[in-house]
């Protein structure tokens, strides 16, 4: 298996907690996407890291959200873009967000994606929404002249995360929907084998449902393929203190290590994760 580094966060690197304010707001799809300014946090921002947004008190106390993409514009500086799905009460009121509405955000939180040493090919495989984590890696990627090829898979065509984005990003580009409305019909689990076979790439990132990364775990590494995989986990705090989020991995010496997937993930090696135990 290549070579990956593992990000530390530097201490000039740790989260901010800020106002943010909504530019903009537009549909893709189901979901919606929301552009924020909040000073601090694009630029301390790594692909594979997320914000918190604490929303109204009338609703949920907080809810941990990918960061999408960032974007250098405009007066306000550097922007990021969240997706948010409008199930449950807290996704409805975040996607009902008007432009100019303020609200807290803490980020940007967690560990990120582990790059490759060397300029080797890369497979990217996201599902639903969580594709979000995997497009601002994509460039990061491409900067580092990764050949990167992308696998994005939805249920069906509205949940199908900016697939367009996708072929302007990666070489090549499979899409697959479980209803086959667009693409090949399936699901990412089903395709990620002859994805992985097709794209020669010895290291696989996927962000996705927990079922879903542990088979591209389990592809990757019958391939010895290393993996990297966005996790996510309930996360009343996302900062590391009420350890609801709590991942079982296997440790260096060969026993079980419970680690926090707000703060020593949300990318974590997917051989490491002990996928069976995770509840
Ligand atoms: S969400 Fe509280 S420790 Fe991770």
């Amino acid at each position: 298996m290549p070579d990956v580094v593992p990000t530390r966060a530097l201490p000039d690197r740790g989260p901010v907690h800020a106002t943010g304010e909504v530019l903009a707001t537009r549909r893709a799809g189901a979901y919606r996407v929301l552009t924020l300014a909040v000073p601090g946090i694009p630029e301390r921002f790594r692909p594979g890291q997320f914000v918190a947004v604490s929303l109204d008190t009338a609703h949920l106390a907080r809810r941990p959200l990918w960061i999408h993409r960032v974007r250098a514009t405009g007066t306000h500086g550097a922007t990021l873009e969240v997706v948010v799905e409008p199930c449950g009460v807290g996704g409805r009121w975040l996607s009902a967000l008007p432009q100019g509405a303020r609200l807290p955000v803490t980020g940007p939180l967690g560990r990120p994606f582990a790059l490759p040493r060397e300029s080797v090919p890369c497979l990217l495989v996201g599902e639903g929404y969580a594709a979000a984590a995997l497009f601002s890696l994509a460039e990061r990627l491409r900067d580092r002249e990764c050949p990167v090829t992308m696998l994005v898979a939805a249920r069906d065509e509205a949940h199908l995360l900016s697939a367009l984005e996708a072929r302007r990003l990666a070489r090549s580009v499979t899409v697959v929907t479980e209803d086959g409305s667009v693409g090949s019909r399936g699901t990412a689990a089903t395709h990620v084998g002859a994805a992985l076979d097709a794209s020669g790439a010895p290291v696989v990132y996927a962000a996705g449902a927990a079922s879903t990364l542990a088979v591209v775990a389990r592809e990757a590494s019958a391939r010895g393929v290393s993996s990297q995989v966005a996790l996510e986990r309930p996360m009343p705090c996302a900062t590391g203190l009420c350890h609801a989020c709590v991942v079982p991995v296997l440790g260096g010496d060969g026993g079980v290590l419970q680690v926090r997937a707000c703060l020593e993930g949300p990318a974590l090696p997917g051989d490491r994760v002990l996928w069976d135990e995770l509840g």
